[in-house]
């Protein structure tokens, strides 16, 4: 097998076998294959797709290109979003379903396109660290009830390359690409319980419902037939969630949430998405699901779960008493309204790219980051703004 005929048979839309699918995942994952094959095969499903099978089967090669978790917990969870503008709704929810009593496994990854990574997020708190092994992960989840690992050599590694090359070459919204690297993900950390939350809109990468609706039925039936808990939700992701966008900002308004300061949208989605977690998890009904998860909020419980997991992590936990010690720009600039007008809409996605060329995000695989950077949207649709 060669990469020049795989990438040939996909710009026509010859569907590949499962063998030449494997063969290309695991050569790249090895440093066999070179970066520019494996780029212009990815151009090339984003343009073609790939078939139903196809995408199963690059989902199975990417799991099995490192270990399948067999944590010894009883039942654990996990949630993924697609990806979309301000989204910090896991750092709200991993904490709120674990003071509920359902174990949280997440994997994470880091920024990708306009869009930020709960890894990037978690890491502008000094000293966090997500590059755990299975045992520091299962005992971080008995002791708090949350965690959040990173892909690794040992976890998903064809998706840790494929996910920063995807970020580098312009091949991130396609639905087989996503479909993959997230249930790959997914199948890696073995859940029992799964919650997928399918943007769509301006900030997200499908900017369809109906595309969100197609990438969220693949993943639900891929999560089903792996004999999961699976729900796929699909959410709008046409106005940035909650007013933050940024890393260090989004893990301050997360921690704003968690200590019920903050009562709007993202309050709303993030409520509604942990009792959708318990309800898969058996926890009750869905009124009963949404009041666990208000009570999680409103007594502390989730904030102290956070404060713990910060700290088996590595991070200083007091971050959770005095956002200041988060890292904060040393420069800000006000922007203002031309004339005195109503706020109809963002065009949320330009907001995800200004926020990564004021350093929040990469351009290039290997771009530092600048924590601190970021915006703060002090106005929303609706809002009236004066010159
Ligand atoms: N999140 C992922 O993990 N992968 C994608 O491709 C998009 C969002």
């Amino acid at each position: 097998m060669n990469a020049v005929d795989l990438i040939n048979k996909t710009k026509k839309s010859v569907p590949l076998t499962d063998n030449e699918i494997k063969w290309l995942v695991d050569s790249y994952t090895a440093g066999e294959v070179p970066d520019y094959q494996m780029s212009a095969w990815l151009m090339a499903v984003c343009f073609n797709g790939l078939t139903e099978e196809e995408t199963l089967a690059l989902t199975y090669a990417m799991r099995d290109s490192g270990n399948i978790l067999h944590l010894d917990i009883p039942m654990t969870a996990d949630k993924h979003s697609t990806g979309g503008v301000g989204d910090k709704t896991s750092l709200i929810i991993g904490p709120t379903a674990a003071a509920c009593g359902v174990c949280m496994a997440k994997m994470s990854g880091r920024g990708l396109g306009h869009t930020g990574g709960t890894i990037d997020k978690l890491e502008s708190i000094s000293g966090f660290r997500t590059d755990l092994s299975v045992q520091e992960f299962q005992d971080i989840l008995r002791k708090t009830g949350f965690s959040v690992i990173s892909q690794s050599d040992s976890l998903c590694p064809a998706d840790k390359k494929i996910y920063a090359l995807r970020n580098a070459t312009g091949t991130v919204n396609s639905i087989p690409l996503i479909c993959a690297s997230i249930m790959s993900k997914k199948l890696a950390t073995n859940a029992d319980v799964l919650l997928l939350d399918v943007k769509y809109g301006s900030g997200a990468f499908m900017k369809s419902r109906s595309d969100a609706e197609k990438l969220a039925a693949i993943m639900e039936k891929i999560g089903k037939a792996a004999g999961k808990k699976c729900r796929a939700v699909v959410t709008d992701m046409d106005i940035p969630l909650g007013k933050n966008i940024g890393n260090a900002l989004e893990i301050e308004e997360a921690i704003n949430i968690l200590c019920g300061n903050d009562r709007g949208r993202l309050y709303d989605i993030c409520i509604d998405l942990t009792a959708d977690i318990l309800e898969l998890a058996g926890k009750g009904i869905r009124s009963e699901c949404l009041d666990m998860a208000e009570n999680a909020i409103s007594s502390g419980a989730a904030l102290d779960v956070f404060r713990k997991t910060i700290e088996m992590q590595g991070g200083n936990p007091a971050v959770c008493d005095d956002i200041s010690l988060l890292p904060h720009s040393r420069f800000s600039f006000r922007v203002k309204a031309a004339s005195d007008m109503e706020i109809s809409g963002f065009d949320t996605e330009e907001l995800g790219m200004v926020s990564l060329l004021l350093g929040a995000g990469r351009i290039e695989k290997d771009d530092r980051i600048d924590m601190s950077a970021g915006i703060v949207m002090n106005a929303s649709p609706g809002d009236l703004v004066m010159a």
